[in-house]
């Protein structure tokens, strides 16, 4: 957030308008539509699982392709997550993505980071209850910013490449708003 001040604003002034200063609930996430798409747009962009692994139980013909039973293969999730046809900003930070005109929360189909099927992840429901619930809180709390004399340009949102993709580490300051 400290990389995007206009939307921690907004972020900010709707936690305000519809919850005030108590203790946000997983409840409240239907009243809070701009919150839940600047966490689903965060997902998406940060794709923190870009790759799984699998191996095909039997013989399958995917997309005109055949695969012999017993192959790995590696379905690649940002393939999903940032793909040109599916999002209309794919590699900018771009909450609309899961708005509609009126400022209401839309599902994407292609919205898909803890995978699909059978062994998609099955922690996807405490995972996302956490995220809502640690990202609400922080930002009623705090304003992010960057350090004194660093630009929110200067911050690099590029990820360390790993089995997963983490934040490479910076400073940042959290200012008490309470
Ligand atoms: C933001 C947080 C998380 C993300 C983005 C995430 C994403 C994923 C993804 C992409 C997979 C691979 C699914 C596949 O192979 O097709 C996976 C698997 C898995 N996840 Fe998560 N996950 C998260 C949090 C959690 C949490 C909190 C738990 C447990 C409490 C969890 C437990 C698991 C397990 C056990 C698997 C393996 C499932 C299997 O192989 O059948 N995950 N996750």
């Amino acid at each position: 957030m400290a990389k995007y001040p206009k939307i921690q604003d907004q972020v900010q002034e709707e936690l305000s308008r519809v919850i005030g200063s108590r203790q946000v609930q997983v409840e409240d996430r239907k009243n809070l539509p701009f919150t839940d798409a600047v966490i689903h747009e965060t997902q998406r962009l940060a794709s923190i699982i870009p790759v799984t692994s699998h191996r095909t139980s039997q013989d399958v013909t995917f997309q005109g392709h055949f695969i012999k039973k017993g192959t790995t293969v590696f379905p690649l999730m940002s393939s999903v997550l940032h793909d040109e046809s599916e999002w209309e900003n794919p590699h900018s930070f771009h909450p609309a993505h899961f708005l509609d005109k009126d400022g209401k929360f839309i599902k994407r189909d292609a919205f898909m980071p803890f995978s699909a099927g059978r062994r998609a992840c099955p922690g996807e429901g405490l995972a996302r209850m956490e995220l809502f619930i640690f990202f609400t809180s922080l930002l009623q709390n705090f304003r992010f910013t960057p350090p004194p004399g660093v630009s929110e340009d200067e911050l690099d949102l590029t990820p360390r490449m790993g089995l997963t993709l983490n934040p490479s580490p910076h400073k940042l300051c959290a200012v008490s708003c309470i």
